[in-house]
Parts: C-alpha cells; structure tokens; sequence
C-alpha cells in the first residue's frame, strides 16, 4: 500500500455509522411515514377489564359513523377461521375476543376508516356488554385448586399451569447441598417489564384485489419467519407475501411476536380491497405487547467452608400472563434459563421452572436478552453477593475462587453447555483496577465507621448468544440458521443483503466493516440491504444478539466464497498460477513480487468483461451459515453508590463497565450498545416494572407511570474491553447487543445491597426505589 492510500477499515475500525445520516436529518422511513394511495386507517377496541364475558356486541352505531368503512368484530374473524392465531410458544391467542376476555386491552373489535381519527372515534360508539369474572393476577394464586379457570377456551386445560420443566442433576445437586458447610438462599422476584422500544408497533397491508400480493410493511425483527408464518395461518401462497419491515425506531424483543393489529389489518386489507393502515399508540404499546422477565426466583447456592461452589439450585414461578406467548425460539420452555450457572465451574446444578397463566398480557418476550439468560444471570449474581456477605468473603474474591478457568475452555457444564472461550477473572481485574477497588473499599470501612452508607456492587455474568445452531433452535420448525447475499458490481461497488434486520444496531455500517476486511472494499463501498422479503436472503431475523454471532458470519464467509473466485480471475489477469497469488487489504499479487497486482475493483470489473475461458461470469453468491454452537460474551460490572440515610435515595458515584465481545467490528458502535444497555439495565433495576392492582388493571400504561430514565438520572459510564475472539465464529466475534442490560442489573442491586448490609437488610426486589430503601431501613431501626 502506497503512502497516500486509505487503509481498509475492516474490523476494529470505529467508522461513523452510514445510516445515521438519514435518521439525524428526519430522513428515516418508518411504517407510520408511509402514506399508499386510498389508504384506509384502522383502530382497535380493547377490553377495559382484565377477565370478563362478552355477552353481545353492538357495532351498529359505529358502522353509521360517517367515514366508518367497516366494523371487524372476532365473529367477523371466525367466519373465516381467524379467530384464532398460534403463538411463538405453541398456545392458540384470540386475534379477537369472542366469548370472554382474558386480560385489560385484550383486543375485541377493529374500526376501519377513511381516517384514523375517525377509527378512533368511532371505538366510542361499539356497546360491548361485559359480564365481569374474578381476574387472577396473583401466579401462585393462579395456581390454587379453586382458582379461576382463565382458559376455558383450551380443551383439556383444567388449571392455570402452563408447564413444568426442569434440568440438571437432581440427585446430584442434593447430594452436594448435603454435604455443604453453607447453604445461602435467594429469593426474589425479577419485576415485569417492557421494552418500551420509541417507535411503537403497527403495519400497512396492502393485498392487491387484482393480482392478490400481500404486502404487509410491518415493525417486524423477523419479516422471513413472519411471512412464513402469515402463510401457514392465513394459508396464503408464500409467494404472494411480501414482508418489507423499513427502518425501526427500536425493538428490544418487542417487534418479534405477531400481534392481532397487524392480521386484522391483513384481513381488512383482504376483503376492502385498499391498503390498511395500523400503528398502535404509547398505552397500546405497554398494555398489550410483548412484556418481559415476570419471574419469581428462589435460588440456593451450596458452598464449602472455603467458598468453593459445590452445588445450585432454583425453584422459579413463571407469569406467562392470558396467552402463552413467549417468543422463544429453544426446545424448552424456559428458554436458556439454565445458564443460570453463569460464570462459575458448578459441580452439581438442578433448574426447574413452572410457566402460569394469569390475566395479564401474554408475552415473555426476551426484552435486550436471550431467552431468560437475564433472570438466570441476575440470579447468580445476587447468590454470590449474598454469599460472600454471609461467608464474609470479599465479593470479588469468591468470584475468582470460583470461576471457570481459561485453561477449562471450551467448558462443558453440569447442564449441558460448551462455553467457547472466557477470560473471567482477566475481565474482573481490569473493572477493579479502574474502579479503584482498594481504596474504595477503604473508604467504605470508614464510612461506615461514621454511620454513613456507601456501596460496591459487582456482576461478572457471562453470556449465550447467537440461536442456532439450527438442530437446538427454531422458530416454527424453521432452524435459526442467517445467511448473505453479496454481488460486487462491475466497478468494484458492492451490495450486501441479509436475513436478518436491524432495528437501530447500525448493521449498515459494520456488516459493510465486515465485507471491507474480507474484500478490501471500502465500508461506504458496500451497499447493505435488510428487512424486504422480496429482495433479501432467508433469515430467521434480530434479536438475542444473534446477528453478528450468525448474519456477520455469515456474511465473512459469502465474501471468502466471492474471494476465492475472484483469486482466481486476478491469476488470469496476471498470468500466473491461482496458488501464485496472495491477498491482502483489497489487492492480490503475485507471490514474491509485490508490484505485480490487481486490485479487487480491476478484478470485479474483469468478472463481467474478462474471464478465463469457461468460468460464469458474475462476482455473487449467496451463504446460509447455521452456526456449530452460541458464542459466549462476558464481562464484570462494577458499581459505586451513596445512599442517603433520610431519604433512601441512591445515588451511581462511579459505574465501571468492562466487556468483552471477542473481536469488535466497530469499537464506537460497540460501546454505543453497550451505554445503552446499561441505562437500560439502570431503569429497570432503579424505577420500572409494568405492575396489576388486584382487578388486573395495569398500572404503568404511559411514560408517566412506566419510566425511562433521562439523562438526568441516567449513571455516568465508564467502558473498557478485553478481546477473547470465540474459537467457532469466522471472525472471531461474539454477540453484544444486550450484554449490558443481561449483566448490569444484578450489579447495581448489589451495590445497594452492599451499602446495606451491615444493617442486615439482605433483599429488595426491582425496582429498587428510594422508598422500598427506606422503608428496609426503617424497619431495621435505621432512620
Ligand atoms: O443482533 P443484534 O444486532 O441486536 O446484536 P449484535 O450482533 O450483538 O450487534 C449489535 C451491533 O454491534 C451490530 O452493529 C454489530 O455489528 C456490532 N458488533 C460489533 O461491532 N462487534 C461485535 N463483536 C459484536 C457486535
């Protein structure tokens, strides 16, 4: 490379993110901005009580209602048979209710209008005569014998229990809690939440009366399963679905599941013969989509009197609300519950986990998370703080007694995972050194001394990301393998398309950072396309942070395929033998003179005007890379706080976040994910939940009730790196996307449990607000 070239900016390069260039100029394209020709507009009616019969519905008034086009009603839906939808989760979901609602903004009928203010006001006027039934919010009240039955609807369904599942050696796991010097317990209740993502959920359907092409633009993280999907229910011919999902303003799990608004619209489309439109507003958004977590969690560890761990346990009671939604794509209920052994070597280990139905709204999403690992992870976490209190071991101290060492890589655990690669303790140290841990632990000992309240926190949780490989995980039956399409056009230019779909990850950037390191060309080179069934690979889609684990791997390996090919052609251009040539940085030269070389962009140009003689033309394929395992990403989180004595409020002085990801694409776009997740992990830690009264009324339906921390309450953060690559994936990279809002929690719970314990306070479930500190304080004679 001569002085005055650019360098290639592959991997490890923090390049400015492409597509914030539209999003900073407003020039974004989101459902809601589409606007089609005789477009029609939708709302939804939605039940007002949480567990009720409908004994009759009356939409005359509101079909009358001038600019009303049609009133859709769950009998209207069942004279087609699409009453009913399946879940994620194998359970049936009314699209509309029909005879009986099963949780408050349960979906119940649909206005459609030549305007949406109109649709809405039009809700006004359908009479819908509830006869209210005993709403059950309570999971372990669901369970008791003379609990109302909430699905009536599902033959057999005698109780509210969903399922029971369990893994591990029980024995085993007994025999170690027998012989242990301590026994120290948990148990606590990982709050509801939601992903609260800023742009809510909704769709436009737009099926063509003359040729019957569906296309659905829809806030989908997964639009190839979800035409799949579409096809299987509404037994439309696939070919005739086209799901484009444009640009996300966010998702976090919460645009996997298909929700009733998008097939209603679907089916009004369908019979007006015009495009429907459909956009949820706030209050819809949190009363009725995907929730999160709703997990109540007792957890045991057994440890010898040294603090080594010899044995785990954990009972949970799982709310899965009304429908059994969960959208997970593991053969096992509790999705990846069972990493609940984290980053620790656990001899002996036993889970089970009971699912329940109550009168809330389905969901059980994986909120930034992979399929339960955040409970699992917060879990342990809280175990060790606990355990290190009671044994009176420094925290980070029984940590290194006790986590997976490098040389035991690749780990096989007692409950059945292969960790790839770890560096636990490597990650650990590094967050003290820059906490500062010594002297801070210092000077907690003399604030303590003068009756003032202060303290560290510590999370070293590990991580499963990246579902598949495809024989372990599906959606449907549909393996979570991704794939890439790459064609480098005849002036060195390129065009990436993926299955899966970035809802703000800044895919655009680094899946071009990849194709740059594999390629030599430019990452502003390489056009990348995402989210439109039509035009884009198959894929099983994003979330869990499975798009750089398997959509980047497999587009490293489409560029290795294309390289391969073009290694070829620069052999002929130079007239040398293929094994002649080596590659580097975007050239190939001939092996021992430097000078003689072609460029990737003369060689593209010679796949479509210079071939050797019998080779197609053309610089393209196409990969479907099913990985051979997750890929494992872990860090430590430390946190420092002061609590006020009169008050109970807490304060983040320092937060220190150490990460690794194995190798980073994009350093800057890692970091930003990773400063997300922890406000994210902050909120839900210090001041959200999506919480019932007892009539099953939710209480947090705005942003005044349910809240998201400004800036202004929002931790300063600090992130560092270690790079442990995963030994399996092409690139060496591991996941990052929800790291921080997996690890982070458990870390700032500690930390006030830290600055409590002397006082004996050993638990304060999430959200830890001021006053549930203060009222533990309280009842210790503190304040
Ligand atoms: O599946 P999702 O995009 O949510 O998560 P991810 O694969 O963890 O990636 C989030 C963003 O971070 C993407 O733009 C990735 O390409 C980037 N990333 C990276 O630069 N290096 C990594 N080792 C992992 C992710």
């Amino acid at each position: 490379m001569s002085e005055t070239e650019t360098p290639i900016r592959g991997l490890g390069h923090s390049v400015r993110r492409k597509e914030d260039d539209r999003f900073l100029r407003g020039r974004g394209n989101y459902v809601d901005d589409l606007q089609l020709p005789g477009m029609l507009h939708m709302a939804l009616l939605r039940s007002p009580l949480a567990h009720a019969r409908i004994t009759a519905i009356d939409v005359e008034a509101a079909k009358a209602h001038p600019g009303v086009v049609a009133v859709v009603t769950g009998r209207d839906l069942d004279a087609h048979g699409l009453a009913w939808m399946p879940t994620l989760s194998g359970d049936t979901q009314a699209v509309l209710a029909l005879d009986k609602v099963v949780f408050q903004g349960q979906e119940v009928a649909a206005v459609v209008a030549e305007d949406p203010y109109v649709a809405s006001d039009a809700l006004e006027l359908i009479e819908v005569d509830y006869d209210p039934l005993p709403p059950v919010v309570d999971p372990y009240k669901a369970l008791e014998p003379d609990a109302p039955l909430i699905r009536e609807d599902k033959q057999g369904q005698t109780s509210n229990h969903i399922n029971h599942w369990e893994k591990g050696d029980r024995g085993a796991t007994e025999r170690a809690f027998a012989t242990a010097d301590k026994v120290v317990r948990v148990e606590t209740f990982y709050p509801r939440s939601h992903p609260a993502p800023l742009e809510t959920c909704g769709c436009v359907a737009d099926v063509d009366p003359a040729t019957g092409k569906a296309t659905i633009y829809m806030t989908s993280q997964a639009p190839h399963a979800h035409r799949t999907l579409f096809a299987l229910v509404a037994g439309l011919p696939e070919q005739n679905i086209r799901i484009v999902s444009p640009d996300l303003g966010g998702g976090f799990g919460n645009k996997v599941p298909i929700y009733p608004g998008y097939v209603v619209a679907t089916v009004a489309s369908l019979l007006l013969g015009r495009p429907v439109k459909w956009v949820e507003d706030r209050t819809e958004n949190l009363i009725s989509t995907g929730f999160a977590r709703d997990y109540h969690m007792t957890g045991e560890v057994a440890l010898s009197g040294d603090g080594k761990i010899l044995g785990l346990r954990s009972k949970v009671i799982a709310d899965h609300g009304a429908f059994n939604a969960a959208a997970q794509p593991t053969k096992t209920p509790a999705g990846l519950f069972h990493i609940f052994t984290g980053s620790y070597d656990v001899p002996a280990a036993f889970c089970e986990v009971d699912a329940v139905y109550t009168n809330k709204a389905p969901g059980g999403i994986a909120y930034r998370c992979s399929f339960r690992v955040t409970e699992a992870s917060f879990l342990i976490e809280r175990l060790m703080q606990k355990a290190a209190t009671e044994l009176d071991v420094d925290p980070a101290e029984l940590r290194r007694r006790n986590f997976i060492r490098p040389e035991q890589f690749p780990y096989h655990s007692v409950v059945g995972w292969v960790y790839d690669s770890g560096e636990y303790q490597r990650a650990l140290d590094l967050a003290l050194e820059q906490l500062g841990y010594e002297e801070l632990r210092r000077e907690q000992r003399e604030r303590f001394a003068r009756g003032e309240l202060m303290g560290i926190g510590i999370a070293s949780f590990t991580e499963v990301v990246g579902a598949g490989h495809g024989a372990d995980y599906d959606i449907a039956g549909l393996r979570m393998f991704d794939s890439a399409e790459l064609r480098v056009h005849p002036t060195g230019k390129a065009i990436l398309k993926l299955g899966v779909k970035a809802q703000g990850q800044g895919h655009e950037t680094t899946f071009a950072q990849i194709v740059a390191a594999e390629l030599g060309i430019q990452p502003e080179d390489v056009a990348v396309m995402e989210g439109d069934t039509d035009n884009t690979p198959y894929g099983l889609g994003t979330y869990a942070s499975r798009s750089t684990p398997v959509g980047g791997a497999a587009t490293a390996m489409v560029a290795r395929k294309l390289r391969e090919k073009a290694t070829r052609i620069a052999a002929h251009l130079l007239e040398v033998a293929e094994e002649d040539i080596e590659y580097a940085e975007g050239r190939f030269a001939v092996r021992g003179a430097p000078d003689r070389a072609k460029t990737i962009q003369d060689v593209a140009f010679a796949a479509y005007t210079n071939l050797p003689e019998g080779m197609e033309a053309g610089l393209e394929g196409v990969t479907y890379y099913d990985p051979p395992n997750m890929t494992f990403p872990f860090g430590t989180y430390c946190v420092v706080v002061d609590i006020d004595k009169g008050t109970g409020v807490w304060k983040v002085r320092k937060m220190v976040a150490v990460d690794d990801c194995g190798v980073r694409i994009n350093p800057m776009i890692v970091e930003g994910q990773i400063h997300g997740g922890l406000a994210e992990g902050f909120a839900i830690a210090a001041m959200q939940q999506i919480s019932f009264d007892e009539d099953g009324n939710c209480i947090g339906q705005n942003f005044t009730d349910y809240l998201l921390p400004t800036s202004w309450e929002t931790p300063k953060f600090e992130t560092h790196a270690t790079v442990t690559p995963s030994p399996h994936h092409p690139i060496g990279a591991k996941g990052v996307g929800e790291s921080a809002t997996v690890g982070s929690p458990a870390a700032y719970v500690n930390a006030v449990l830290d600055a409590l314990a002397p006082l004996g306070i050993t638990n304060i479930d999430m959200p830890v607000t001021s006053d549930k500190v203060w009222t533990a304080m309280h009842e210790k004679g503190f304040v």
